[in-house]
């Protein structure tokens, strides 16, 4: 049996989808149903038995420690963590409790759990850590796409808790032997993700006919990889990855913003038309403090070592995407709910309009 921590979440819910679709392994799924944790996207697994729901928080030692005994885990993929950048601006102190002293407590757990385990039981243990690009900062125009052995440089209170927890993770392994794993992966998309972020924002904003909000000059670009690639590397590094070691993921997709959002508004238009574009809709608002101008991933070392490759170009991932949130219109108006709109307040309410490129 395996552990999943955010298992609620966007990457978490479409990974635990993934796998019950794809092994009979059962998962145990801590979530602290956070605002960014959702049961609804587990809808369809309700009845599974292989699936069970533990509503928990990763900082809870003795929670975890008594999950591990009792279900004999075999691995842990920890997804939980809070994710949105704009959210760590404004304030950064969840971002430490659960990135830093979260993950913490989870490797304290495994490591006393792993520790007691018989020889072959500990051999075989993995703890696989999902993490991000952003530790390794931002890029210039002409820089190579980060590897492996780039230099951390995080720049947001969230990139740093997501390296200070790769640096945890790293040390585990180190220090203690855990059989650990740590995967980079660059910006995901795909279904059940959460409305704050750029890709499902501009879809929600621009079916509720409200302006599409672009920081900057919109010319920051970003490495998109759909969510269902991620799952499937995920999966391959935990089957078949050198413990100690990471693995950048990514899809070899850098776009600018607008043109992310211009994708968007033509597929809208095919797919959802109305009168005049959404592309109509664009506006240029106050950039973000400290906004890394550029990711990109080299995901050869995976893709070498372990065979993995995307199976969606962006092309046919974005189309797929524009198509499930116009057939989810529901979950969409449930997650838009009363905190969502003060979110919505508190990050956009204060922005200037900026300038267009
Ligand atoms: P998300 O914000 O959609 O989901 C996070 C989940 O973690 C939620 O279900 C939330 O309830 C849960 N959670 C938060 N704090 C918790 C705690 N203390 N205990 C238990 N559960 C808790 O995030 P996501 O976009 O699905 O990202 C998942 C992981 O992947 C994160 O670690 C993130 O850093 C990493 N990642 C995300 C992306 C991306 O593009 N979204 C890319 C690379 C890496
Ligand atoms: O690179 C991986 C990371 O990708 C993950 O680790 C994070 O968890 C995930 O949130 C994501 O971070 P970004 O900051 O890149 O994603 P976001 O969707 O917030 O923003 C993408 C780009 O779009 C970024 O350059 C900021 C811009 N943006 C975002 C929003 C929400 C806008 O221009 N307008 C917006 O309203």
């Amino acid at each position: 049996m395996i552990l999943v921590t955010g298992g609620a979440g966007f990457i978490g819910s479409n990974f635990v989808l993934d796998w019950l679709a794809q092994h009979d392994e059962p998962v145990i799924n801590l979530d602290k149903l956070t605002y960014a944790g959702n049961l609804s996207n587990l809808e369809s697994i309700q009845q599974d038995g292989r699936h069970t729901f533990v509503h928990g928080d990763i900082g809870d030692r003795s929670l975890v420690s008594s999950l591990l005994e009792k279900h004999k885990i075999r691995a842990i993929v920890h997804f939980a963590a809070e994710s949105h950048v704009d959210r760590s601006i404004l304030g950064p102190g969840e971002f430490i409790t659960t990135n830093v002293n979260g993950t913490f407590s989870l490797l304290e757990a495994a490591r006393a759990y792993w520790s007691a385990l018989p020889d072959k039981e500990k051999a075989d243990f993995r703890f696989l850590h999902v993490s991000t690009d952003e530790v390794y900062g931002s890029l210039g125009p002409n820089d190579a796409p980060f590897s492996e052995t780039t230099p951390y440089a995080p720049n947001s209170p969230y990139s740093a808790s997501k390296a200070a927890a790769d640096h945890l993770v790293r040390a585990y392994h180190h220090t203690y032997g855990l059989p650990t794993l740590t995967t980079n992966c660059s910006n995901n998309y795909g279904p059940y993700h959460f409305p704050e972020k750029l890709i499902p924002l501009m879809i929600a904003n621009a079916l509720g006919g409200k302006p599409l909000p672009i920081y900057g000059d919109g010319q920051n670009v970003r490495d998109w990889l759909y969510v269902g690639d991620h799952c499937a590397a995920i999966r391959r590094v935990l089957e078949s990855g050198t413990t100690g070691e990471t693995y950048n993921i990514g899809g070899w997709n850098e776009k600018t913003n607008l043109e992310v959002v211009h994708t968007l508004c033509d597929i809208l238009d095919q797919l959802a038309p109305k009168t005049g574009s959404y592309r109509d809709q664009i506006t240029y608002v106050k950039d973000r403090p400290g906004h890394d101008r550029r990711y990109a991933i080299d995901a050869r070392k995976v893709e070498r070592e372990l065979g993995w490759k995307p199976a969606e170009t962006f092309d046919t991932g974005i189309r797929k995407t524009v198509q499930w949130y116009l057939d989810h219109q529901e979950w969409v108006r449930g997650v838009l709910s009363g905190d969502y709109l003060k979110w919505v307040e508190k990050n956009y309410g204060q922005r200037e309009q900026g300038v267009a490129a």
